[in-house]
């Protein structure tokens, strides 16, 4: 799926030594659909050639405001009317500056002042720059004139220092140009969400486990993210980087165990919505050995089960209310091989949950793919197979009306 189709970016390159990033970013947007016009300053070109971005991007690259090649002279005007945004990766702190002040004296901090598209700047310099109270004012100016600031992170920077400034990654850029494009459904909420298998210890080496991958959990802690929404991940052993960490909209707390995510869930911040998508073993080990059990001939150890807390029964249970609503919205996912409809609504019931989500068949598990059917007390929805972030994007907004 390309998130970023029919969309028209104005890539802006400025001085800077994180400029060498600028042709991977050109690469991921145009991978995700975008179309990508770039604009140079002259610093930028000293780090960054306009032949490679011309070849990448298969656009003729702007460097000036005096091209004379162009018909009618108005880059500037032409530019940003067809962009749907004009993002500025690396933005020094000198173009920072400029911005902020509305100058406009080449090409680039020209067409961001005759835009009217949103600007997305992406702050790249070394972090005495960045703290410096000239940039302060730049970036709060900025912030109150409407313009999206995206970073900078905090990490080793190319002068040899540690700290605040360092240009994002090219995939966490285009990660949250992504975001950005999305509806605000979800904004000013919070959401909860359990994620991917759980482990239960049988001794230090061995244990009990399940197929999830967690994809489709995180998926919707994406989407929720992009929605607006301030997310908190409780997630089972599976490997998944955050996704869009960089927004600082998203927490994450590992777990191994079912009891550990059941404490971890209960005990979490209250939420507004709760994805319960885990797939929490039903049975955990009633006592896991401390040391490993030894293989003693042909004989098998007897393992005594004991059944694990509904971690989503119990937080249905202690749903509360606000203006005469309750919270938090609990959303189930139920995995079947026959009559899916008619076991999840059953098990819909029987947790006193809203809403639950019908997934089809174990079939699903790692896959990118899926396909669900979303069920709640008016009847169902089915939503035909896609990927796993389609199919998030699409339960967020259903979820969103809702509440
Ligand atoms: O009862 P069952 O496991 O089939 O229900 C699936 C739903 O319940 C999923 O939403 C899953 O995350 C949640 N669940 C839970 N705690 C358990 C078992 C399931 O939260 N111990």
């Amino acid at each position: 799926m390309q998130s970023l189709l029919n969309k028209k970016i104005v890539l802006g390159i400025s001085g800077g030594i994180a400029a060498y990033k600028a042709p991977e970013l050109a690469r991921q947007l145009m991978q995700e659909g975008a179309s990508v016009q770039v604009v140079m300053t002259e610093a930028a070109q000293q780090f960054v050639t306009p032949v490679t971005m011309q070849a990448l991007t298969g656009n003729p690259v702007y460097l000036n405001q005096w091209d004379s090649s162009i018909p009618n002279n108005m880059a500037h005007i032409e530019l940003s009317r067809s962009a749907d945004a004009i993002l500025i990766a690396p933005t020094s702190a000198d173009l920072m500056a400029k911005l902020s002040l509305g100058l406009a004296d080449d090409l680039l901090t020209t067409l961001c002042l005759a835009r009217d598209c949103p600007l997305l700047l992406t702050p790249a310099m070394n972090k005495q720059m960045w703290e410096h109270a000239a940039t302060k004012r730049s970036a709060k100016r900025l912030l109150e004139d409407g313009v999206t600031l995206l970073g900078p992170a905090s990490g080793f920077q190319a002068c040899g220092e540690v700290g605040m400034g360092r240009m994002l990654e090219p995939s966490e850029i285009t990660e949250q140009v992504i975001a950005f494009f999305q509806k605000k459904s979800l904004a000013g909420k919070k959401v909860l969400i359990t994620a991917g298998p759980t482990f239960e210890a049988i001794d230090p080496v061995r244990g009990i486990t399940n197929h999830s991958s967690g994809k489709m959990g995180f998926a919707i802690a994406r989407a929720a993210v992009e929605a607006g929404a301030q997310v908190h991940l409780i997630a089972g052993p599976c490997g998944l980087d955050t996704p869009l960490l960089a927004t600082g909209q998203i927490t994450r707390t590992n777990v191994v165990s079912a009891k550990e995510m059941h404490a971890a869930t209960l005990n979490a911040p209250d939420s507004d919505i709760f994805f319960a998508v885990a797939a929490v073993a039903d049975w955990g080990i009633a006592k896991p050995a401390k040391d490993k059990i030894k293989r003693q001939g042909n004989q098998a150890p007897n393992l005594e089960f004991v059944a694990n807390p509904d971690i989503l029964l119990d937080v249905a249970k202690a749903t509360k209310t606000r203006g005469g609503k309750p919270y938090p919205y609990c959303v189930g996912f139920a995995a079947e091989s026959t009559d899916l409809e008619k076991h999840a609504n059953e098990k819909r019931k029987r947790k006193g949950i809203p809403m639950i989500v019908g997934n089809i068949g174990p079939d699903t598990f790692g896959s990118d793919l899926n396909q669900m059917v979303v069920i709640d007390a008016s009847g169902s929805k089915k939503i035909a197979k896609a990927e796993k972030l389609q199919l998030a994007r699409q339960l967020i907004q259903l979820v969103a009306k809702k509440i």
